[in-house]
């Protein structure tokens, strides 16, 4: 079993987001004492949006079906995860632009996906579950745009079928019971995570 920590909490070991993480981490750890947890903390790493000149290049290596570049170290990576946690803080009604970069370079047509004679996507990776994990500043109400979007993308694309988040609110709003919030999504993440089929 291999699982892989796309770790999109800016702010580090002081973000909130990071502590729920670290939290669900434990208690898959628990439940899966023999599996493989990588961890790619997104600030740490060089990623850009693609250009011209680097979707070129890609384009030309995905038409050669040559993926030996290290462009696709992350698609690769990514294909092999089973289980795939994102952690990342509620920006914008979303996340961090840097998760959205991330995102360009794992959707490589012929590693995590491809398509089908129908013109359809299908997964070409092992992963199956994504467990999505925010705090956002106010409520998020039905604008979890950021969890939505990863959702399409891996259940259409790359053959996930277990998706789910857990959510932290209202962290910045001032008088607002906020650590007691943090326990609330912690307990509620740690039994998400023991009910995991
Ligand atoms: C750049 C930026 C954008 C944000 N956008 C939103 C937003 O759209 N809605 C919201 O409720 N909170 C927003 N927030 C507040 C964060 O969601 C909140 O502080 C969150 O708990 C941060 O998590 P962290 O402690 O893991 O960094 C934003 C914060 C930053 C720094």
């Amino acid at each position: 079993m291999n699982i892989l920590f796309v770790n999109c909490c800016i702010r580090g070991e002081a973000s909130r987001t990071m502590g729920l993480c670290r939290a669900a981490l434990e208690e898959i750890r628990a439940k899966y004492p023999d599996a493989a947890i990588q961890e790619l903390c997104l600030d740490q790493e060089e990623i850009c949006p693609l250009h011209s000149d680097t979707l070129a290049r890609r384009n030309a290596l995905e038409h050669q079906k040559d993926f030996s570049d290290p462009m696709f170290r992350y698609a690769q990576q990514f294909a092999e995860a089973e289980i795939v946690v994102v952690g990342a803080p509620y920006w914008e009604y979303q996340f961090p632009a840097l998760l959205r970069c991330y995102i360009e370079h794992i959707s490589v047509n012929g590693v995590t996906f491809a398509y089908g004679e129908d013109g359809r996507p299908h997964g070409l990776g092992k992963g199956e579950r994504l467990f999505y994990i925010t705090t956002a500043g106010g409520p998020i109400l039905d604008r979890n745009c950021g969890f939505d979007y990863l959702k399409t993308l891996l259940s259409n694309m790359m053959g996930f079928t277990k998706l789910d988040y857990v959510a932290a609110e209202c962290t910045d709003v001032i008088g607002y019971p906020v650590e007691e919030e943090l326990q609330k999504a912690e307990a509620r993440l740690r039994e998400q995570i023991r009910n995991w089929d």
